[in-house]
């Protein structure tokens, strides 16, 4: 039998995320009203009547209606009373398809020109999806966050340090990629976050992008890995363990770990189901914890301990989704937001054999990460302070 936990996940993943109601919470609320108050003022700026012609309207119109609403919507809209709010992709749930946009800046790159962009994202999301007429099925939750030196030079320092060091392992290396800007956005049409994506790029100040990698993902099998297994299942499932464990209350801010991770299909296709589930911890087809599992299991790895319902000292708000192609590379996007980024230190440092124990993690056996950093995912506050 798969556990409570499982089977809540199974619930909340990918298709069936629909079905989690967020309007409850008085984050959403909060977005709703934001997001209203931002299409009336645009609304009555350029007199829209209904989403037809919303949607049929050219993009330099739809240019137009970005610089109207930012016109009329002054930033401190944010800013009113209450706890500081987080961005809208920290703990909400998945949807269908994801964006990872990883961007590095050219050295001479306008930094304050480029926060600027970046603090305009949700007013990209409501160009992208009307705000009045969107529902659980074609919103757009997205964030944006930044590599430790971009948020040091244009916010100064955030209350807890992170710093991505490139890790050695016996099975496996853990690349320190960097980055300055990164965007997470969540969706059921793929079209849109390709929308969004490219309307960011855009927006950025002329020759100020190095390289810049989107990657587009996708619910597989109703929210499995491409190993087969259910990924998710230990997330907690309820709308207040995911604040409590992602949000900095000071703050409303998020520290986040990307890892771009390639499967190894050919191993994942000969190894023995057994086998693969002793590298895991867990059972392929419901998920149940193994009673008995290996110290370099994943799941001992990342909880600390080899036992059954082993308590966990740490934990992360995971939201990584399958990604590629049968022809060329695919894998795993991994992504986690924590409230303290010493909670990833722990998990990666015994995931590579230097979590005290010496051991690796077996999960390294069926896929290689080729790409990873922290990030900081300002509050909602905060990043409206970068406008
Ligand atoms: C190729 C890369 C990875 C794959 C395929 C993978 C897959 C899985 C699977 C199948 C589970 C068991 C079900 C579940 O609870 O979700 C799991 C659990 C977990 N993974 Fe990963 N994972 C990967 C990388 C990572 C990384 C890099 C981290 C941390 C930085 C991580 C953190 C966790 C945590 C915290 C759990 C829950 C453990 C528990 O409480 O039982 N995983 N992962």
């Amino acid at each position: 039998m798969a556990s409570l936990r499982s089977l809540t996940f199974a619930r909340s993943a990918g298709s069936l995320a629909r079905s989690l109601s967020r309007s409850s919470s008085t984050k959403a609320g909060a977005g709703l009203a934001r997001s209203r108050a931002a299409l009336l003022a645009g609304s009555a700026a350029v007199g829209l009547t209904g989403y037809g012609i919303y949607k049929s309207l050219s993009r330099t119109t739809q240019d137009d209606i970005i610089a109207t609403v930012q016109a009329a919507v002054p930033n401190n809209t944010l800013s009113a009373a209450g706890p500081p709010q987080s961005q809208d992709s920290v703990w909400s749930p998945g949807k269908d398809h994801a964006l990872y946009l990883w961007i590095h800046l050219k050295p001479g790159a306008n930094l304050k020109e480029v926060s600027k962009v970046c603090a305009k994202l949700p007013k990209m999301v409501d160009t992208v999806v009307d705000p009045t007429m969107k529902d659980e099925d074609d919103e757009v939750l997205a964030g944006v966050g930044f590599g430790p030196n971009f948020y040091a030079q244009v916010a100064g320092k955030t209350k807890k340090n992170f710093v991505y060091p490139h890790r050695k392992g016996a099975i496996g290396d853990m690349p320190s990629s960097g980055g300055d800007v990164f965007i997470h956005a969540k969706s059921n049409q793929v079209s849109k976050l390709f929308e969004l994506a490219s309307m960011f790029l855009r927006s950025l100040p002329k020759d100020s992008v190095e390289s810049a990698e989107d990657i587009y993902s996708f619910v597989y099998q109703n929210g499995r890995d491409l190993s087969g297994f259910i990924d998710g299942t230990e997330n907690r499932a309820d709308d207040e363990g995911r604040q409590e464990v992602a949000i900095e209350k000071e703050t409303g801010g998020s520290y986040v770990i990307t890892q771009k991770w390639i499967h190894d299909l050919d191993v994942i296709n000969s190894e023995k189901s057994k086998t693969l589930e002793s590298w895991v911890g867990r059972d392929r087809g419901d998920s149940t914890e193994l009673s008995r599992k290996s110290i370099t299991s994943h799941v001992a790895r990342m909880t600390g301990g080899n036992g059954f319902q082993q308590p966990k000292p740490v934990e992360i708000v995971r939201q990584s989704m399958p990604f590629g192609t049968v022809s060329g590379e695919a894998g795993l996007f991994f992504i986690g937001y924590a409230a303290d980024p010493n909670n990833f230190e722990f998990m990666l440092d015994r995931m590579v054999g230097a979590g005290g124990d010496g051991h690796h993690d077996d999960i390294m056996r069926l896929s290689k990460n080729v790409k990873g950093t922290y990030w900081y995912f300002p509050g909602a506050q905060e990043l409206a302070k970068l406008a």
